[in-house]
């Protein structure tokens, strides 16, 4: 029997197999509650912290649509500029704050290890919506989400990850979810955007099949799915090195055509340059799709917290 009531939600690996079904299962469900009606009245008068320290589109509305759509309330805010932060307020005194308000926090924040020093000190149970190039575990079960609802299973799939493996922590929480599942792996990157070692010392100690390649075009006619993603330019020291990387790889119409046309396209977004515009009136192009599942697990992922299913 899994239950996730009072326990946070950090990182990918902390994830077992049952507790992804789980949350997959409780995400469906939810999904098809909704056909019916706008929201379910499931956590009427909870009220969840939304922080974000960071920019975010989809994170931020994501988690706020997926609690107004459960019946409970959101507070929050949308950048440390408006906050005590600016003047001077430690994370630590922030969130002792908030634990006072609120019955749950969503939280993006630029530093690692932010959301994991948040969860120390709040009684509330804290989400991490992204902290850094660390860890992005709700983003990386909605985009699992992503791939049974597009293409029916995960077993059996070959994934092809591509961009910023090295700073992007939608990848460092993906490989931990997709190593639960039969499931291949195939990392394109420039040499300096690699996944790091560590994680790949950790796939390889699970039995995990992988690869790791700079040629995406080699990949995509292995793969069945493509996780594109944006170069991280907020994490790059050097401008120079970010503007020579930028355009490393594009994934166009054209490609996608000749190579692999059933492929399955998927990126966390925002997009910049990665997959020209013409691809998304392609059947198999899942991104906005992605983004609204964000809401289903994310639903799920709240009202488990919570103690609510
Ligand atoms: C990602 C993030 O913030 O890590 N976006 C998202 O949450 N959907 C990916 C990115 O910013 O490139």
């Amino acid at each position: 029997m899994v239950n996730l009531e009072g326990k946070d939600i950090l990182d990918g690996a902390q994830f077992s197999r049952e507790e992804i079904d789980f949350t997959m299962s409780v995400a469906d469900d939810f999904r098809k509650q909704l056909k019916e009606r706008p929201a379910i009245d499931l956590l009427k008068g909870n009220i969840m912290a939304s922080l974000f320290f960071e920019p975010s589109t989809r994170t931020r509305l994501s988690f706020e649509t997926a609690m107004h759509r459960l019946g409970g309330n959101v507070v929050g805010f949308s950048s440390a500029e408006s906050t005590s932060t600016a003047k001077g307020e430690t994370l630590v005194d922030t969130i002792r704050t908030v634990d006072q308000y609120a019955d749950v926090i969503a939280m993006r924040h630029p530093q690692i290890g932010s959301a994991k020093e948040a969860a120390a000190v709040a009684k509330a149970p804290v989400l991490n919506g992204g902290d850094g190039a660390g860890q992005h575990p709700t983003q990386a079960l909605l985009d699992l989400y992503t791939i049974k609802s597009e293409r029916g299973h995960v077993d059996g799939t070959t994934i092809v990850l591509c961009g910023d493996l090295k700073n992007g922590r939608t990848v460092h929480a993906g490989v931990e979810i997709y190593k639960h599942y039969n499931c291949k792996l195939i990392m394109v990157a420039p040499e300096q955007l690699k996944m790091p070692a560590d994680i790949l010392a950790k796939l390889r100690d699970h039995g995990v099949a992988f690869e790791e390649t700079t040629d995406l075009e080699a990949a995509l006619a292995k793969g069945d799915v493509l996780y594109m993603t944006r170069i991280q330019k907020e994490r790059f020291t050097d401008p120079a090195e970010y503007e020579r990387l930028k355009g490393s790889y594009i994934l166009t119409r054209e490609m996608v055509e000749r190579i692999q046309p059933k492929l399955t396209i998927m990126h966390p977004l925002p997009r910049v340059n990665e997959i020209t515009t013409d691809v998304d009136s392609l059947t198999n192009a899942a991104y906005f799709r992605q983004v609204g599942n964000g809401v289903f697990v994310r639903m799920a992922l709240i009202a488990s917290v919570l103690g609510k299913v």
